[in-house]
């Protein structure tokens, strides 16, 4: 099977190649390196160009034969997509038409799209499952939700199969140390704190304390890397085995919150950092949790990191791995 992976210097799209590779696919990464690193693609062809290249991507087809498409290449700053829409709506959009434009030209009929739990906005209640209301609060979120909407509709019309996986927190590393998280800049939690365990950063600010959680601090779902790159491969397989679409929510179904997360970091690095508690940070929801039941009987997919240490490990392994060769 020959896969074109668009988006794959990035963070998830890196660690999917590698897993695509060492299962004996061809693997062809396309990415702009915007946000991404040259050096994260470490298995199969790189080609550097953007999605929205639309005679890029006509090459790329008629020079390679591909057999899907995996597409991780969206821009994912909820609070940038507040003030700077545009950029949001032209690139996770517009650029994705293009692409799923192209691949309709070419006859590349199976798509797996990296959606968000964002789609949902504020929960009406958690865990959210699939049947959850849709409505976002942001940007963001709303430029993946119309994707998945141009995929129903592609779907409808012009038979493109595709899987809407929507990712609640993406977390950890490589267990190989090989490939991990290197946002610029880094938002997301877990990195943060182990720069702050690492040294690379003076503290972790929590932003709320008084949410209506056990501790005060909010609740997320943390999922490993690697067992949503095993979803999307499993997605794969289902999309082309039962000729259908999908949509599936992925976490391990476990909330930790802000405080355990920090705890956690504390215990797997054993190093001590300095802690500021801070304003809540807009938009936040106190919990956000999966329900990942229709992912599990529908796919056979079963995370494997689902206790917090085991993910922190893999995350705080590549932060060690990271600082010894600056
Ligand atoms: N947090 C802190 N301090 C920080 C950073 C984060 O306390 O320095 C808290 C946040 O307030 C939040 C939790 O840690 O409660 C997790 O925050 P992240 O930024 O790591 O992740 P989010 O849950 O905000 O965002 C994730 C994805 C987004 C996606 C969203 C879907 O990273 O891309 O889930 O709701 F849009």
């Amino acid at each position: 099977m020959s896969i074109l992976v668009v988006g794959g210097a990035g963070y998830i799209g890196s660690h999917m190649v590698k897993q695509l590779a060492t299962s004996g696919a061809d693997v062809i990464t396309l990415d702009n390196l915007s946000h991404g690193y040259r050096d994260a693609v470490r298995y199969g062809e790189f080609i550097e160009g953007d999605l929205g290249d639309a005679a890029l991507l006509d090459q790329v087809f008629s020079e390679h034969s591909i057999d899907a498409v995996m597409h991780f290449a969206a821009f994912i700053e909820v609070g940038e997509s507040v003030v700077k829409p545009a950029k949001y709506y032209r690139n996770n959009f517009c650029n994705t038409q293009v692409l799923l434009d192209a691949m309709l030209k070419h006859d590349i009929g199976y798509f797996i799209f990296s959606s968000t739990a964002a789609i949902f906005g504020e929960p009406e209640y958690t865990p959210i499952d699939e049947k959850h209301r849709k409505h976002p609060i942001n940007p963001y979120g709303h430029s993946k939700l119309m994707v998945e909407q141009l995929l129903s509709d592609y779907d409808n019309a012009y038979g493109l199969r595709s899987a809407c996986l929507r990712y609640f927190n993406a977390a950890g590393a490589d267990p190989d140390g090989e490939l991990g998280e290197r946002h610029v800049p880094e938002t997301h939690l877990i990195p943060l704190i182990l720069q702050a365990a690492s040294g690379r950063r003076y503290d972790i600010k929590v932003f709320g304390n008084d949410y209506a959680t056990d501790d005060g601090t909010c609740v997320r779902d943390y999922v490993h890397i690697n067992d949503l790159c095993e979803a999307h491969s499993l997605a794969l397989k289902y999309i082309q085995d039962n000729d259908t679409s999908v949509q599936y929510n992925l976490g391990n179904g476990k909330g930790f919150s802000v405080q355990q997360v920090i705890d956690s970091v504390r215990e797997v690095s054993g190093k001590g950092f300095k802690v500021t508690h801070d304003a809540r940070r807009p938009g936040d929801p106190a919990i956000l949790v999966a329900d990942s039941s229709l992912a599990m009987s529908e796919l056979g997919w079963q995370p494997k990191h689902t206790e917090l240490e085991s993910i922190i490990e893999t995350a705080w392994n590549w932060e060690i791995n990271f600082l010894a060769k600056q």
